[in-house]
């Protein structure tokens, strides 16, 4: 999708967006496209009574004597509440509406009425700070592109959904500024489109080996790219890892991608603070099937996407690097495919982790935590980070908990916690911390081993929680369970038309922007 931004309506604009708020006011724009049609618009609004409800649109032919195409109408709601969030939702109602409409470009003006004087105190007294022209237009165009995803690769025939719209200009006076804000939102989007792709292709294609090539790309953007061998991984001792892996033909691979993005300033170089890396840990089960502790059939289905952990870090890496984060990041991904076979590993095996603590298997379908047991050893061990942040999806229980609106949030940190929390608000992913402490960590008592892979019939987050917390020896740290939110059926939500949604770029991104970017 090619999204630009102008200060005039181009001649041939194709269809024609313009703003009515609440209650049918017409924005400026609109009533201009009604003085230059005849009075169109404002017949429209009030013969079908439209009231501008946030999100609602109503297309009408153009009149002739008009460049464009078609006309929509799209509703603003209260022009003092149009935030971020709401902007993105607009230009993601307009591209879905218009995807598939033979449509090639379309032009977005929405500009607000003048805020009276009443209206304007109350907006600087209320919560939600009004957004500037540039930003309401950097975002509309957000929500648009990440509404334009479409994951098309394997169909060989597109009958009527073959999508038309190829450009998406938005209008503003200060396009030139939200060109530049612009710059930095796609980077993001991009990113999450990347960890789309990966979380939507066929376990078949994006097997460990795969997903570790599609990784190294990144080294183009100037990512360090290492991939780790199972020979290089039994070397370090990484056994728990590889014992997920060992009943599929498909080798185990562990990624270390590295984007040292901060400024060396003389503190940085003497190895302050700001020079050790943030650090994210993501879970790839390029599929999961249980195992020997064979999953039934309908909860097998979807397991291709039980790397939704690892594309997100993958997204969040090419993210950083596109936009050239000033921030030292570190990526760590383990690689498997958890299989059942005559070598794959079995319920009641007992394995040495890389830090020397023996974990007593109990059910191969707790596999993710196996893996990042390790990967997270080896992280903490190797960067010494300022912080630890992987992401998971990690149990069926935290669906159970939260259903599809928030990833569980587990933290041996109140700080990290709380900035985890915030972005996640501002970026529309949203978290909701849970807790880890001794009395469950109990749980995971074993009678032969330090500990099982698995709790008791309660909690089921929690303890998986609580094995991670034994394998990142007090660095700061932060587990995202992303089980409910890494994929959807069908078009839940605005903005995210697939089933892999790339959750996780956008607040892991925030995060750093806001706080460790210096
Ligand atoms: N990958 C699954 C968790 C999962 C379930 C993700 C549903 C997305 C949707 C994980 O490996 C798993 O199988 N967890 C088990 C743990 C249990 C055996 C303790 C689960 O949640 O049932
Ligand atoms: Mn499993
Ligand atoms: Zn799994």
């Amino acid at each position: 999708m090619d999204i630009s931004f102008s200060s005039f309506l181009p001649s041939k604009p194709g269809a024609l967006v313009v703003g009515i708020a609440e209650g049918g006011v017409l924005t400026p724009a609109a009533a201009r496209l009604d003085r230059e049609s005849d009075g169109a618009v404002s017949r429209a609004v009030s013969q079908i009574h439209f009231s501008g409800k946030a999100k609602s649109l109503v297309e009408l032919v153009a009149p002739q004597e008009l460049g464009a195409s078609r006309i929509i109408l799209a509703g603003i709601g209260n022009p003092t509440g149009l935030d971020a969030h709401s902007a993105e939702d607009l230009g993601a109602a307009i591209v879905r509406r218009l995807l598939t409409s033979e449509e090639p470009a379309v032009s977005i003006v929405i500009d607000l009425p003048p805020i009276s004087a009443k209206q304007g105190s109350k907006s600087r007294g209320g919560k939600k700070a009004s957004v500037s022209g540039a930003e309401l237009a950097a975002h509309i165009a957000l929500g648009a592109f990440l509404q334009s995803y479409r994951f098309d690769h394997y169909r060989t025939k597109q009958e009527n959904d073959r999508p038309s719209l190829k450009k998406v200009n938005v209008v503003t006076r200060a396009d030139a500024r939200a060109s530049k804000l612009w710059s930095e939102l796609s980077a993001v989007a991009q990113g999450t489109m990347l960890a789309r792709d990966l979380v939507n292709e066929p376990p078949n294609v994006l097997h460990p080996t795969e997903f570790a090539k599609r990784a190294k790309a990144l080294t183009k953007l100037g990512v360090k790219v290492e991939i780790l061998s199972e020979a290089q991984m039994k070397k370090l001792g990484m056994n728990m890892l590889l014992a997920v892996g060992q009943g599929s033909v498909q080798p185990s691979q562990l990624v270390v991608m590295r984007w040292d993005g901060a400024k060396k300033t003389k503190q940085a170089k003497q190895g302050s603070k700001s020079a050790a890396p943030v650090a994210f840990v993501g879970k790839g089960v390029c599929f999961d099937s249980g195992g020997l502790s064979l999953k039934p059939g309908a909860s097998m289905a979807g397991m291709k996407g039980d790397m939704g952990g690892a594309a997100a870090v993958v997204g969040l890496m090419h993210a950083l690097a596109t936009r050239k984060a000033s921030v030292n990041a570190v990526g760590v991904i383990g690689l498997v495919e958890n299989m059942p076979d005559g070598k794959a590993m079995r319920p009641d095996d007992v394995v040495t982790t890389m830090s020397g603590q023996t974990v007593e298997v109990l059910n191969t379908d707790a596999e993710g935590r196996l893996v990042l047991a390790d990967a997270l050893w080896y992280t903490q061990q190797r960067f010494k980070p300022r912080f630890m942040i992987n992401l998971a999806t990690l149990t069926g229980a935290i669906v159970v908990s939260l259903g599809r609106e928030h990833a569980g949030l587990f933290s041996n940190n109140d700080l990290l916690a709380e900035r985890i929390t915030a972005a996640g608000q501002i970026e529309d992913e949203k978290v909701w911390r849970l807790p880890v402490s001794a009395a469950y960590d109990r749980l995971l008592k074993s009678k032969i081993a330090d500990m099982k892979n698995i709790g008791g019939p309660g909690a089921g987050s929690i303890t998986a929680a609580q094995f991670l917390q034994r394998f990142v020896n007090n660095v700061p740290w932060a587990h995202l369970d992303i089980a409910g939110v890494a994929w959807q059926d069908g078009e839940q939500k605005p903005k995210i038309p697939s089933w892999g949604t790339g959750w996780g770029v956008r607040v892991l991104n925030r995060l750093i922007a806001d706080h460790y970017e210096r």
